[in-house]
């Protein structure tokens, strides 16, 4: 039974929950509703709560089969649009996204535990920010003219690819399949998005308000587990692109799938980025920067978290306690209310590895774990995955809190004395996707510019990507770049090469 609320609550979020009971057990397909061909289904629970908030529908072999063959249909038409007018038809329904920007926040906050205030609300707007963008982009889906001869003509264009296969994460899960779907469909492909177990009621109710404006068919969203729903998806012949935020581990075999069959793929996978706070930055816009960089109102659940804050040495006492008193001062709570800063973790699975991960570092000699802020009292929380923010001094670059990635409120601060040696720690990992520094000095800022092996680089900030920012990894972080014109051109439309003799 899925329960219901009695109690007095603000609009938005009693709407989430009845669109969450409406929503229970299905997928998208072909611009309808329905339950999995199997009608297997599992649970949606509020991971501050546990509360049931629906159940998701587990999607197998032959829900992938339709969607795929929707996909395929409706995108043959969709080609043939002009581009303007499908970014035209995609600006509509970023409108129509906006117009339930707090449904759709109460409803991420709901299944994902994450704070509406600091985060849920900010995703939501995002996503039809996002969409927006793209829409705006279509119109630049140009090729090239090549002055060969006079006799010939020679020109490229961009096709699109087919159908995209976007599979998605659970951390940022409505931003990300925004993202995704927004140049794919600017583009003229069609997409099957998949999303992840934890959070699939965002992106199905996203797909469905998009689906009142968008060909029937073009957008399909199926719900369930990796072997089950997800490697079919990718593995599918009509499957001519895939998409992919998520574990290394996944990535590879996302990556294999393609190989396969011989696809292109964008994989956005994990990181363990360094911030370097240099002796001459200006401490307070640093711990700032530390506390957004790390995102602790998103429990740390981010592939850009700065888990390793490199600090020198004559900072380093200031800075902690800084940061300490900056973490203390956010309130750890309910994620439905406004004043919650931080939420719950996703998950028994993450709660228990983030949980684990601090064990292991209380155990490590030398290491001092400095807990933060504090787990909520209310008795209707008490089940929640709630995990105090720690920051760990005393820690090597060598041990596994600094060189695994954790995805939970877990960071690491680590000495220098010298810039040479903050860039061969900072550089001294196998991921590579973001970094910040902090200094006052230009010739040093540009040289860490230069030297850090990472995908985007900010220097005395630590925000997140957005649109028309390049954002992508190098090393285990990944391949390829997201959210901007090139990479839509690049990643999600193939070029064709005509050569027209009129001589
Ligand atoms: P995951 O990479 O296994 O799952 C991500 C998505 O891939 C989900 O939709 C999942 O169903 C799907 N998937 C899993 N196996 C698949 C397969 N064989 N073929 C196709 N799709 C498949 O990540 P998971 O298990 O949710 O989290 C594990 C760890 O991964 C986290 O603790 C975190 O360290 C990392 N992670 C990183 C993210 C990032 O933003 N880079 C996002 C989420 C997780
Ligand atoms: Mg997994």
């Amino acid at each position: 039974m899925i329960e219901t609320k009695d109690v007095q609550e603000p609009a938005p979020i009693a709407q989430a929950r009845a669109t969450a009971r409406r929503l229970s057990g299905k997928l998208l397909i072909d611009g309808m509703l329905a339950h999995a061909r199997g009608s297997r289904t599992f649970p949606i629970n509020n991971p501050a709560t546990g509360e049931k908030v629906a159940l998701a529908a587990h999607a197998g072999v032959d829900d992938v089969e339709l969607a795929v063959a929707a996909a395929r249909r409706a995108q043959v038409a969709w080609a043939k649009t002009p581009a303007r007018e499908r970014g035209k038809r995609l600006i509509a329904a970023a409108h129509h996204v906006a117009q339930h920007v707090e449904e759709l926040a109460a409803l991420v906050a709901l299944e994902s535990g994450k704070a509406l205030r600091t985060e849920c609300r900010v995703e939501a707007k995002g996503v039809a920010d996002a969409l927006e963008f793209f829409g705006g982009l279509a119109g630049e889906l140009k090729g090239d003219t090549v002055p060969l001869r006079p006799g010939v003509l020679s020109y490229t264009v961009r096709e699109p690819l087919g159908v995209v296969a976007a599979v998605l994460p659970w951390n940022v899960p409505v931003m990300l399949m925004a993202v995704k779907i927004g140049p794919a469909l600017a583009a003229g492909n069609g997409v099957v998005v998949k999303s992840a177990e934890e959070a699939p009621l965002g992106v199905l109710r996203i797909a469905e308000l998009m689906n009142e404006i968008l060909p029937k068919g073009l957008l399909n969203v199926l719900s369930g587990d990796g072997p089950g729903c997800g490697a079919p998806l990718v593995a599918h012949p009509a499957v001519s692109k895939i998409t992919f935020t998520g574990s290394v581990q996944t990535g590879k075999l996302i990556y294999a799938a393609a190989a396969a069959k011989l696809v292109p793929v964008t994989l956005e996978l994990g990181g363990k980025s360094p911030m370097i706070v240099l002796a001459d930055a200006d401490l307070d816009r640093a711990i700032d920067g530390a506390v957004t960089g790390m995102r602790f109102t998103r429990q740390g659940q981010s592939c850009t978290a700065m888990t390793r804050m490199l600090v020198h040495d004559s900072l380093h006492d200031a800075f902690v306690s800084g940061l300490k008193a900056r973490i203390d001062a956010l309130k750890m709570g309910d994620p439905l209310q406004e004043e919650t800063d931080i939420g719950a973790i996703i998950s028994r699975d993450q709660f228990e590895k983030v949980r684990s991960y601090i064990e292991l570092g209380r155990a490590m000699p030398g290491a001092t774990a400095h807990e933060c802020s504090a787990v909520p009292t209310d008795p209707r929380l008490k089940g929640g995955f709630f995990v105090r923010p720690v920051i760990f001094t005393g820690m090597d670059n060598n041990s596994r809190l600094a060189r695994e990635e954790i995805f939970g409120p877990v960071t690491c601060v680590i000495r220098f004395s010298t810039l040479d040696e903050a860039l061969a720690i900072a550089n001294d990992s196998d991921f590579g996707l973001a970094a910040t520094v902090w200094t006052r000095d230009l010739p040093s800022a540009m040289r860490a510019v230069n030297e850090l092996q990472a995908g985007f680089i900010q220097v005395n900030q630590g925000q997140t990507a957005g649109m028309n920012i390049s954002f992508g990894g190098f090393k285990q972080s990944g391949l390829g770049k997201e959210m901007t014109l090139e990479s839509m051109l690049e990643h999600f439309t193939r070029s064709k090469t005509v050569l027209i003799n009129f001589e």
